[in-house]
């Protein structure tokens, strides 16, 4: 397993099965993971005022997006009960995670301590308000176990369209549709014309979103943003 220096000096791995690294190397692991996913729930919707938020984080991989969560909603002051789904295939990401030094950005919180639960228990609970929760297993399986309209905020991280089509297809997107809020958003770095298609067959608006630190994403919602920088796909 190869430890990968990205654009903004951290670290990200490359894997070998499906031939990917777990993040961009061009916009760097922890600015990619900040920009692409935490970030947009939080600035462009009203959800971070919800006294409950359920946080679908596909798929685990090497933690950056839930340990990212995590630190960014402390440092915010989050007052609500947060909870984070996430589901791995991979039953041997935690000797992969032992391989990483994580960003000093996320320092505030004790991801040591988190592992060491998610690998005992698979649930962590980083504060009493605070519970992650990994699933080893096909994370469509996982999505099965989540009741219509209970997720408020997905971020969608799987490989590539082409390394990992069974997250990328109609069905897929159909159940991601499904057991989304309302006010949901859903993060992705994919701008794949054919999975903005696919998602806008799904029922989803479909968002370019430019932060100005990474390059173009994609963001879907269940109801219209509003917010002026956003061009809507058709
Ligand atoms: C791009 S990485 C995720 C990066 C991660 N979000 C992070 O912040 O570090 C994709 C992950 O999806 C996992 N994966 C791929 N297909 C899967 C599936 N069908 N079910 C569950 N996990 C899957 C891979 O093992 C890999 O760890």
């Amino acid at each position: 397993m190869k430890v990968i220096k990205t654009s903004d000096n951290t670290f990200t791995l490359y894997n070998k099965e499906f031939n990917e690294c777990y993040h961009s190397l061009g916009d760097g692991a922890y600015t990619e993971t900040l920009y692409k996913h935490i970030l947009p729930p939080i600035e462009l919707t009203n959800l971070f005022y919800k006294s409950h938020l359920r946080i679908l984080d596909i798929c685990f991989g090497l933690g950056y997006n839930s340990f990212t969560t995590i630190s960014q909603y402390l440092k915010r002051r989050y007052k609500g009960k947060l909870e984070i789904f996430s589901p791995e295939k991979d039953g041997k990401i935690f000797e992969k995670l032992a391989l990483l030094e994580y960003p000093a950005e996320i320092e505030n919180i004790d991801i040591f301590k988190i592992i060491n639960e998610l690998q005992t228990t698979k649930k962590s609970f980083p504060t009493p308000q605070i519970s992650l929760e990994i699933f080893f297993g096909d994370a469509r399986e996982y999505l099965d176990t989540f009741r219509t309209n209970s997720i408020d905020i997905i971020y969608q991280d799987p490989f590539s369209l082409k390394k990992n089509p069974e997250l990328w297809d109609a069905k897929y997107f159909a159940k991601l549709f499904e057991i989304a809020t309302d006010e949901s958003i859903v993060t992705t770095y994919c701008t794949h014309s054919a999975v903005k298609r696919t998602a806008k067959e799904a029922g989803f608006f479909v968002y370019e979103h430019q932060s100005g630190f990474t390059r173009k994403s994609t963001l879907l919602t269940k109801k219209p943003l509003d917010k002026l920088n956003f061009i809507e796909y058709n």
